[in-house]
């Protein structure tokens, strides 16, 4: 067996090797040049050379993987390969839409397959181990990683976090079309205070248990073999460090038996953090804690075999992670094969194939949201209209592929511009506008979005005055969300609102498509703007999918996984809250209850919205309460009443009235994908079962309380259409 082998190589190995599996540098020399001879990057030649360096990250491509593989194979003493490591965040080279507009599909099916593409066409380039899915629910729009999450919910983040884990592991790891994958980060990371990345994070263990762990949970129901440990602090210990959260709860009561790797630089970060005094004490801490691998804070390398020689690091620890980092490496077939994903002919073959995108342009226009469409203006009549496209983001091909999209190249997106010129060629008009931002677009630099030029303005009006209808692409630019782009003013970036104004002033039938990687705040837009379309960040096919939407080819299906606020004053801001002691709608005048002066206390668009070209209704709600088969079922009927065949997204959501501790005034628990053709209707049946209808109490502990529910189905998580239902169970007994 897989644990014989490991054992029976653990037994060989010195305790500096072992030191050495749990050490993760990334790429340090340029491989196309000669192996570093002087210097930090010879340091790290060196350790590769002993067997000191267990995995790399950010070395892809099957000719540089091989040379660090070889390194690792043919010199150091046990030929143990590496495992190598690579943000495929939403893809490789051909790229899906951003994960957060993936889970606006609610389609399980697709995002898995997604996650599967986008592990074979990494895999085909020598990665054998993806740092995804990030399953950290967040409420918080400022906050820039949302873009990479599956939004505000632990139900639809977990059954989501289990769809992407199935689809990059596969039924088999050692498929050489499959790539570990790796449940972030754990845990809170999604709570930093204020939105601000890496900020500290206080949450109580009801959120803890409720709102943040399923996810991760759902990740290792499906297997997922790594999780990386999170930037923050978590209620005053840097989860890096934090074992209650590594040993007692991820290791401990849910009997992970994969690996920990810390995020980037983490473990040396526990001294700012004002944790640990000095490296050699972080260290200590994070191996203490359960942290299994040190991504680039040199320390486990430079202080661990030191700590175990002084006894104050217990070797049994190291073992325990060097066991499971080497299970791992056996389960993808490294030890049979360690070049099995440096295939030279497979990955020419394989990237950028005609079948990726054909399957990211289908995960893209799932993906959309049709946030608002009135008087019928969308989907366009083709080709016969004059349309006037205004927008930078129009006529951007680099933008869509949104944040995290490390190998694809610049300009290698299908803009919304070539995408409509298919529909219409002639009568399509562009104008820029004005720009999103001022300078770079890069990874590693902070755009400035205080762009203040309007010189543009003035060539739109002029195109927009004769247009039937004019479509306006506007929103982020890619890199305006993601790590590090916390935002605290969530409208639309530089003078794009005025454009949008000033354009509205002279043809008022306009498309807003937006572009971006978080919700916006537009109450304007969303009070004046006759279609809206939230488009995200699409991917590699953003341009065709979007062209599509618009001109009716797809029917749009998606709902939103986060709630759109109508200022930034609201956030955070989330369907699932709870009542207060003084909850909304006392009679007009009254004052002492909870709310804002200023604005209301419902979001712009809540979680769940999105409409669609067909009309769906809902009727006839029924529910059952099997005692004995535990179970309560909720059927209703769903209509198409249209002549517009299309797809919606059936929701459930449960609200328990009184609990011990107590419970949000919704929360979602089924949903159901239905297409139906026009005017047709189907009878739909979710089941509710002592999974759903508990929670964990104070005590971290599942419980379900006897008592009655409100249980409410709709396409959206306002929904009207309820029941009520008493249940008696008690699953103590
Ligand atoms: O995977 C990422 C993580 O999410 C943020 N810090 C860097 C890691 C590796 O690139």
């Amino acid at each position: 067996t897989i644990d014989n082998k490991v054992e029976e190589l653990l037994s060989k190995m010195t305790l500096e090797e072992k030191i050495g599996q749990m050490n993760q540098y990334n790429g340090f020399w340029d491989l196309t040049g000669p192996a570093p001879a002087e210097g930090a990057a010879a340091k790290k030649y060196e350790h590769l050379r002993k067997g000191y360096v267990g995995s790399m990250l950010n070395v892809r491509g099957v000719e540089d993987v091989r040379k660090v593989q070889k390194v690792a194979v043919e010199e150091t003493r046990l030929g143990i390969p590496l495992i190598i490591g690579f943000d495929v965040i939403h893809g490789y080279e051909t790229l899906s839409p951003i994960p957060l507009a993936e889970s606006a599909s609610w389609d399980l099916e697709a995002i898995k397959k997604s996650a599967e593409v986008a592990a074979e066409e990494a895999a085909a380039a020598g990665i054998n181990w993806t740092f995804a899915p990030m399953v950290d629910i967040s409420r918080d729009a400022r906050w820039g990683r949302v873009m990479e999450g599956a939004g505000e919910d632990p139900f639809l983040g977990s059954k989501i976090a289990k769809a992407r884990v199935e689809g990059f592991q596969g039924n088999d790891l050692s498929d050489y079309k499959t790539i570990a994958a790796c449940a972030k980060h754990f845990a809170g990371y999604g709570f930093a205070e204020a939105g601000r990345d890496y900020n500290t994070v206080d949450v109580g263990t009801s959120t803890l248990n409720n709102i943040i762990f399923p996810p991760f949970q759902a990740a290792i129901e499906a297997d997922v073999k790594t999780f990386m440990n999170s930037f923050n602090e978590l209620n005053g210990v840097p989860a890096t460090g934090n074992k209650y959260l590594q040993r007692d709860i991820l290791k401990g009561k849910w009997n992970f038996d994969g690996f920990m790797v810390s995020d980037w630089g983490s473990i040396t970060e526990m001294i700012a953090h004002g944790h640990a005094k000095d490296g050699k004490q972080a260290a200590e801490m994070a191996v203490k804690a359960g942290s299994d691998m040190d991504m680039e804070s040199y320390l486990y390398v430079e202080e661990l075999a030191g700590l175990v020689k002084e006894g104050k690091v217990d070797e049994v620890l190291i073992d325990d992670a060097a066991r499971r980092i080497l299970k791992v490496k056996f389960e993808l077939g490294l030890f049979d094969d360690p070049y099995k994903y440096c295939n030279e002919e497979r990955e020419k073959a394989t990237l950028g194939k005609q079948e990726f995108h054909d399957a990211v342009l289908d995960m893209a226009v799932k993906s959309v949201v049709l946030l608002k469409n009135e008087n019928d203006l969308l989907p366009l009549k083709k080709g016969n209209q004059k349309i006037a496209v205004i927008g930078a983001l129009a006529n951007d091909k680099t933008s869509p592929l949104g944040s995290w999209r490390i190998a694809a190249k610049d300009e290698t997106a299908v803009s919304v511009l070539e995408g409509l010129k298919q529909y219409n060629g002639n009568e399509i008009v562009y104008a820029k506008g004005a720009d999103v931002s001022i300078g770079e677009t890069n990874f590693v630099k902070n755009l400035k979005i205080n762009n203040t030029d309007k010189s543009g303005f003035s060539e739109a009006k002029a195109i927009a005055k004769n247009a039937d209808v004019v479509i306006m692409v506007l929103g982020e630019h890619g890199f305006q969300s993601g790590e590090a782009r916390s935002r605290t003013e969530i409208g639309l970036p530089g003078v794009q609102q005025e454009l949008l104004e000033e354009i509205y002033a002279v043809n008022k039938n306009i498309v807003l498509v937006l572009n971006n990687g978080r919700p916006l705040a537009i109450p304007w837009a969303a009070e004046h703007i006759p279609a809206i379309v939230e488009a995200w960040q699409l991917g590699t096919q953003s341009g065709n999918a979007i062209a599509k939407i618009l001109y009716g080819d797809y029917n749009p299906s998606g709902k939103l996984p986060m709630s759109f606020p109508r200022n930034v004053g609201q956030v955070p801001i989330y369907y699932n809250y709870k009542n207060t002691g003084r909850p909304s709608n006392p009679e007009p005048g009254v004052v002492f209850w909870s709310h804002y002066i200023d604005q209301s206390n419902t979001p712009l668009y809540p979680f769940g919205h999105g409409l669609s070209y067909s009309k769906f209704e809902y009727s006839n709600m029924e529910v059952v309460v099997n005692n004995s088969a535990e179970e309560v079922s909720v059927s209703f009927t769903l209509k198409n009443n249209s002549k517009i065949k299309g797809k919606e997204v059936a929701q459930l959501y449960i609200k328990d009235l009184y609990a011990s501790v107590t419970r949000p005034v919704r929360e979602l628990k089924g949903f159901e994908l239905v297409e139906l053709n026009a005017f047709e209707e189907k009878s739909i049946t979710l089941t509710l079962t002592k999974a759903e209808l508990g929670f964990y109490n104070n005590e971290g502990k599942y419980v379900l309380e006897p008592g009655e529910f409100e249980v409410f189905v709709g396409g959206s998580s306002n929904t009207v259409l309820k029941e009520k239902f008493d249940l008696q169970w008690d699953i103590n007994q």
